[in-house]
């Protein structure tokens, strides 16, 4: 396998695939983490905090609103100032790339008695944002957007009273928004989910010491609970991970050990669809840190049946959905889903862009407004990819690149960065 030039990656078909790879610390639970520790009392000490851009931008909405925070490669240090500790920033807050930092940070922001403004990148600012608006005006909050309920947010917060809530979308970064704005409510606010998503705010909130409790489908917080500063570990990312696994599977002769990746059951239910498909995968060496699970994968080569997603597994597969489509064409029976309109307002309409990019390689695949079906054992033709800077697309793309047939070049490739920088050097080196 080839790689060159800092924009466009070049890669071909790899024979085999082996050794031992290790994640940045997962980015979903790295936000959590920081947001918590900012609002919380005392020191908190983030150890394998997240290498991805977009927990940067985390990082850097909170600097403005006080919270002193020193970073030392993947060693986070928060000097948490408490619920009342923050201020009022002096201009808005860039959110990058990152829906994660603007939604969840809109919950905490709607709990503070000044006015502030999220703002992002060209892709955050076509995201809804709605979504997050409504349940904390419902709670007090003044929120305004712009057209269509896009970035920016104008919030202007305080004196929030609880509400109970039922979420229209399964999404875990709305979910967290409340939660987190419920720790400024007197009361107890309540989420309502008909489809369970992500759980680390949650668990981070109960290891913090908030008085949180889920019982069925109901998450019930009650505001104004002392957060105490902790010491953390972050576990490897399962969705970076994700790339690895299908790669280990679909290339032949593989055989690869994936240190340290993050199972908390919300997430992992990729390995729920692979392995009852015939994917071997093994997990060893499991632990608890913080309260979420994780261990080491062991990921050899396989036949994968293939088959349809069920639709109550999609919130807990929703970002490995594009490389999960990229492995179905080398399944024996395809692979197909519905039930992910979600995936039309991620970084880019993923829907799309996975059919365009795979029609690019020469296969066959069915775009549906809330799904796609790929037929299987198809072989796919290096061709350029377009990843509509969008960081899962480019590198369920190049997992593609190494089953195919020629070369494949994934444009404007360093939008990775945004979850996984050093997703190429690492892919070269398990390529040899
Ligand atoms: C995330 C939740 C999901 C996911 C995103 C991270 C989170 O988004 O796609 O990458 O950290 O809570 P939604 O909440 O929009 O489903």
């Amino acid at each position: 396998m080839g790689l060159f030039g800092s924009k466009s990656k070049k890669l071909s078909a790899a024979k085999k695939l082996e050794g031992a790879v290790q994640f940045p610390g997962d980015k979903s639970i790295s936000h959590r983490y920081a947001i918590l520790a900012a609002i919380a009392e005392g020191p908190s000490e983030i150890h394998f905090f997240s290498s991805s851009v977009d927990c940067q931008s985390t990082l850097d909405c909170l600097k403005p609103l006080g919270v002193k925070i020193e970073r030392q490669g993947n060693v986070v240090k928060v000097a948490g100032g408490g619920l009342e500790g923050l201020r009022a920033p002096s201009g808005p807050l860039d959110a990058g790339n990152s829906g994660s930092t603007m939604r969840m940070l809109a919950g905490v922001l709607a709990g503070q008695p000044f006015r502030s403004v999220l703002v992002g990148d060209s892709s955050l600012s076509r995201r809804p944002m709605k979504r997050v608006a409504d349940p904390l005006t419902l709670m007090g909050a003044r929120i305004r957007t712009a057209e269509g309920g896009r970035p920016p947010l104008e919030i202007t917060g305080g004196n929030l009273t609880p509400i109970r809530y039922e979420m229209p979308v399964a999404s875990a970064q709305v979910k967290s928004a409340i939660l987190l704005a419920g720790l400024f409510a007197e009361g107890e606010t309540q989420v309502v989910e008909k489809h369970p998503t992500r759980d680390h705010t949650e668990i981070a909130l109960e290891r913090m010491g908030a008085d949180i409790g889920c019982h069925q489908h109901t998450i019930a917080v009650r505001g104004r609970a002392r957060l105490e500063g902790q010491k953390l570990h972050v576990p490897g990312d399962i969705s970076s991970a994700a790339f690895f696994i299908a790669a280990g599977l679909i290339v032949p002769n593989s055989d690869l050990v994936l240190h340290n990746v993050g199972l908390n059951p919300t997430r992992s239910a990729c390995l729920d669809v692979l392995v009852p498909m015939g994917g071997r995968v093994k997990v060893v060496n499991l632990e608890m840190l913080n309260g979420e699970l994780l261990g080491d994968l062991h990921v050899e080569s396989s036949q994968l049946a293939g088959g349809e997603i069920p639709e109550e597994l999609v919130p807990g597969l929703i970002d490995e959905l594009p490389v999960l489509s990229v492995l179905g064409t080398q399944t024996e029976q395809g692979l197909s889903f519905r039930g992910a309109s979600e995936l039309r307002v991620k970084e880019s309409d993923r829907l799309a862009a996975v059919a365009e990019n795979l029609r690019r390689m020469g296969a066959e695949v069915e775009e549906f407004p809330d799904g796609l079906g790929v037929a299987g054992r198809q072989k796919l033709r290096g061709a350029e990819i377009d990843p509509h800077s969008d960081h899962r697309i480019a590198m369920a793309f190049a997992i593609a690149g190494l089953v195919a047939e020629g070369t494949t070049v994934i444009k404007d490739s360093s939008c990775v960065e945004i979850s996984f920088p050093d997703f190429f050097a690492t892919l070269a080196r398990v390529a040899g």
